[in-house]
C-alpha cells in the first residue's frame, strides 16, 4: 500500500477507516516516516502560558472576550524570565511564549523579554500571540523570535467564519494568508487544525491535511476540539457526536451536514488525523498535544507520539496561572510544576523506547 502523494479522496476514506487491521497500517507507516525523517528524538518545548487576556471571540475557546467567568492575568517580565531559565536548567531548547491575543502584552514588552531570553539561555523563541500586525510580527523577528505558531483551525471558510469572529475594527482574517506573511517575515511557521469541531465534515478535514502539505508547514499541531461550557459551540453543541445536528439555530448555529458527515472529535479520529499528517508532511515538526492527552491520560501523550508525533510540550506555567488558561476544560497534566511536568515527560518518552531530544530541535529542511 503506498502512502506517498495522497490524494483528499484517499485521506478522506483513511479518515474514515474503521477496521483494526488497516489502521494498523496507517500507524505504522506513520511511525516509520516518522523515524526516517525526524528521527528517535522528541523534542521538548516549554510552554509558558504567559497571559489569558484576550480581545477575540473564538467560538470554541474558554479564553474569549466575554467569558467573564474567568480571572485573567498577565505574568511579570521577572516571572516570565524565570520560567525560560528553567526551561535551560531541563535541557529545552525552546520555550514557547502562548497567550490569547492580549494588547496589553505591547510590541515593545515582548520584543524586550525576546532579547532577554536570547541573551540569558540561548534558546530557541516560539511566540503564538494571536493575528497580531505585520509590525509586531517584524520587530519581534528582529529581535530574534525564531518561530510562530498560528493553528489555522479549518481550512473552511464557512465553518472559519463561523467560529472566528473579525476582531475589533477588523475585517474576517485570512490566516493562511498571515502565515505566508510570517514566513516571508523569516519565521518558521506552524500551524494546525482541531480535529471534530461541530459542523467539521470528513471532506473538510481532508481538505485541511492536503493544505498541510500545500503550505509546506514547519510544525503541525492537531488536537481534539473539546467543548467548553463558557463559550457558544459549548453550548450549542456540546460535544460534537456522529452525525451531530445540534438542533440550533439561527446565524451562530452550526452548519448541519448529512447524518455520518461529521468527524467525531475522539481520541481515535485524533490519532488518523496526526499519523495522515506526518504521511503528508514528513519532515515537520509535529506535537503529541496536551488536547489529546485530556482524552487519555495514561496513555494518550504516548500513543501520539508512536502513531506520528515527534515533539511534547511540557508546561513551565507557574501552578498559580495555570489553572486559569482555560482554554478548554479539564486540561491533562496532572503535575502541578514545571518541574513535576518536566520528569513526567522524560518518564513517559523513554518508557516507549524513545530518546528525549537536545538542541533546538528546528525544522531540518532536505
Ligand atoms: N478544544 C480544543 N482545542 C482548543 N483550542 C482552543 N479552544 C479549544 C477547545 N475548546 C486550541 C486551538 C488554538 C490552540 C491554542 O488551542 O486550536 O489554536
Ligand atoms: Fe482568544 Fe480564542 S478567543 S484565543
Amino acid at each position: 500500500m503506498s502512502f506517498e502523494n495522497l490524494t483528499v479522496a484517499t485521506i478522506e476514506s483513511w479518515l474514515r477507516e474503521e477496521d483494526h487491521a488497516r489502521l494498523q497500517l496507517l500507524w505504522d507507516a506513520a511511525d516509520a516516516a516518522r523515524k526516517a525523517h525526524v528521527g528517535e528524538a522528541v523534542h521538548l518545548r516549554g510552554l509558558i502560558e504567559i497571559s489569558s487576556y484576550c480581545c477575540r471571540l473564538c467560538g470554541y475557546c474558554g479564553l474569549r472576550a466575554d467569558n467573564r467567568g474567568l480571572e485573567r492575568y498577565r505574568m511579570t517580565r521577572d516571572e516570565i524570565l524565570n520560567c525560560a531559565r528553567e526551561a535551560r536548567e531541563f535541557g529545552y531548547g525552546t520555550v514557547v511564549m502562548q497567550a490569547g491575543e492580549d494588547y496589553g502584552l505591547t510590541q515593545a514588552f515582548i520584543t524586550d523579554l525576546i532579547h532577554a531570553i536570547k541573551e540569558e539561555t540561548g534558546l530557541a523563541v516560539t511566540l503564538s500571540l494571536g493575528e497580531r500586525p505585520n509590525e509586531d510580527f517584524i520587530a519581534w523577528r528582529r529581535a530574534g523570535a525564531d518561530r510562530y505558531l498560528l493553528r489555522f483551525e479549518t481550512s473552511d471558510p464557512r465553518l472559519y467564519a463561523m467560529i472566528h469572529p473579525p476582531g475589533p475594527g477588523r475585517t474576517i482574517s485570512d490566516r493562511l494568508a498571515m502565515l505566508e506573511r510570517l514566513r516571508g517575515f523569516g519565521y518558521e511557521i506552524g500551524s494546525g487544525v482541531m480535529v471534530g469541531i461541530p459542523g467539521q465534515s470528513y471532506a473538510m478535514l481532508a481538505r485541511d491535511l492536503a493544505t498541510f502539505r500545500n503550505l509546506d508547514l514547519d510544525m503541525i499541531g492537531v488536537g481534539p476540539y473539546i467543548s467548553h461550557p463558557a463559550t457558544p459551540l459549548g453550548q450549542a453543541c456540546g460535544t460534537a457526536a456522529p452525525g451531530c445536528q445540534s438542533g440550533a439555530t439561527g446565524e451562530d448555529a452550526c452548519p448541519t451536514l448529512a447524518p455520518g458527515d461529521q468527524v467525531p472529535n475522539s481520541e481515535l479520529m485524533t490519532y488518523k488525523t496526526v499519523a495522515l499528517t506526518r504521511l503528508v508532511r514528513p519532515d515537520a515538526n509535529i506535537p503529541s498535544t496536551t488536547a489529546l492527552a485530556t482524552l487519555n491520560l495514561a496513555q494518550g501523550r504516548e500513543f501520539g507520539l508512536q502513531r506520528g508525533a515527534n515533539i511534547v510540550m511540557p508546561n513551565l506555567t507557574p501552578p498559580e496561572y495555570r489553572k486559569l488558561y482555560e482554554i478548554y476544560p479539564a486540561k491533562a497534566c496532572i503535575a502541578e510544576t514545571g518541574r513535576e511536568c518536566h520528569s513526567c515527560m522524560g518518564a513517559r518518552i523513554r518508557r516507549i523506547g524513545r530518546e528525549v531530544g537536545r538542541g533546538p530541535g528546528g525544522r531540518k529542511k532536505p
